[in-house]
């Protein structure tokens, strides 16, 4: 059947401190949202590249860079910087009164 996205209220704003990300099952799929400077991102957790999770990854600006072999993702967009024509999903995110919602 196919999957219809819908809305998640993933956690708090205040879970996820600036520079931080975290990860959270929905379904079949394992999304990880990131504070990065003023904004929120949800994205897949998983590396384009190799498949490893990206939650250890080391962010800069918007871009996270793969623990496993440096390859660096742009979370705006999901487009892999290391490696044209790859890049991973990114779920739509709100925040709405101190909460952040994932659709997905
Ligand atoms: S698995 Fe991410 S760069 Fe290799």
């Amino acid at each position: 059947m196919l999957h219809m996205a819908t809305w998640e209220k993933i956690c708090s704003i205040a879970d996820i401190p600036q520079g931080q990300r975290k990860s959270f099952p929905l379904g079949a799929l394992d999304i990880l949202v990131v504070s990065a400077g003023k904004h929120f991102y949800a994205c897949s957790n998983e590396c384009p590249v190799g498949g490893e999770s990206l939650e250890d990854g080391d962010l800069q600006g918007h871009v996270m860079r793969c623990q496993a072999h440096s390859c660096r993702t742009d979370l705006s967009n999901g487009k892999c910087l290391s490696e044209a024509d790859l890049e991973i999903a990114i779920f739509p995110l709100e925040l709405r009164d101190g909460w952040i919602w994932v659709k997905a």
